[in-house]
């Protein structure tokens, strides 16, 4: 993964989970990278690991429901040089029956998952235009691609930010900025999952990792190999992580 080597790259959740994994992944390579997230204890745990091997990698505390707080993630960035890539990753996961949700929890989701990646996209889009390269990765899943039962929060924010990266794919090549979705599935669940208290929580939560699993991945596994073999190979080749047929609209 040449690629990397003697880049930038800003990853937010970057303190934990796929987030974390990420960031040493792309140290490995080779990068620089600067691991924001809410946690900053998180953050700097995953940049004290990146220096121990060696790496190079900065901790930031950044709120990414906060515009002003990921604009100067970025220009923050961009201070030290060009900002190769984007990895729009922070979120939370919530599952529960519809009915049990309130406008708060809709707000916090759309806020942490979808408005997250807008800010985190166009903060980077901007910089990468004048740049005249860059290239900006958003994490969605496997519930960005089909629409699951007891979990309509989840699918529709991880489908607003699948549907904001195709579209925009297109459209930023013009620019020479490279646009991807990573659809993951079944890695082991952090600390961002609310579950919902309500009837059926229990069976909601079984059902939506067990179609999960049963869709792409034979375990639950730590993030690290989905990194190491999908993400960052295909991030590279500049190809989404969508199902085919999503693939084709957008290439
Ligand atoms: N775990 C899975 O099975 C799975 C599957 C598909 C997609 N995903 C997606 O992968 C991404 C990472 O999930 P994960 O499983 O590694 O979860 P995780 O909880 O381990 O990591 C999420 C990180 O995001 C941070 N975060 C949450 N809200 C934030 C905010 N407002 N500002 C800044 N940082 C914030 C958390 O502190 C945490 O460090 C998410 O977008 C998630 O939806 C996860």
């Amino acid at each position: 993964m040449e690629e990397y080597a003697g880049k930038t790259a800003i990853v937010t959740g970057g303190g934990s989970g796929l987030g974390r994994e990420l960031c040493i992944e792309l140290a490995r390579a080779g990068a620089k990278v600067y691991a924001a997230d809410i946690n900053l204890e998180g953050a700097e745990k995953t940049a004290g690991k990146i220096a121990d091997l060696g790496g190079r990698a900065q901790a930031v505390k950044a709120d990414v429901r906060d515009p002003d707080e990921v604009g100067k993630l970025v220009d923050g960035a961009v201070a030290e040089g060009p900002l190769d890539f984007m990895f729009n990753n922070a979120g939370i996961i919530m599952f529960g029956e519809f009915r049990d949700m309130s406008y708060d929890d809709w707000r916090h989701f759309m806020e942490s998952d979808v408005m997250s990646v807008i800010y985190g996209t166009k903060c980077a889009y901007e910089v990468m235009i004048r740049q005249g390269h860059g290239h900006i990765v958003n994490t969605s899943s496997i519930f960005g691609a089909f629409p699951f039962a007891l979990a309509t929060g989840y699918t529709a924010v991880k489908h607003a930010v699948t549907g904001l990266s195709l579209a925009l794919r297109p459209e930023a090549a013009g620019l020479g900025v490279k646009v991807s979705v990573a659809v993951a599935v079944g890695v082991r669940v952090g600390v961002g999952v609310k579950v919902l208290l309500g009837a059926g929580v229990n069976v909601g939560v079984r059902v939506a990792v067990g179609v999960a699993v049963g869709n792409g991945a034979s375990s639950m596994n730590n993030g690290s190999g989905l990194t190491r073999k999908r993400i960052l190979p295909l991030t590279t080749r500049s190809r989404s992580l969508a199902p085919p047929s999503t693939m084709t609209s957008a290439s």
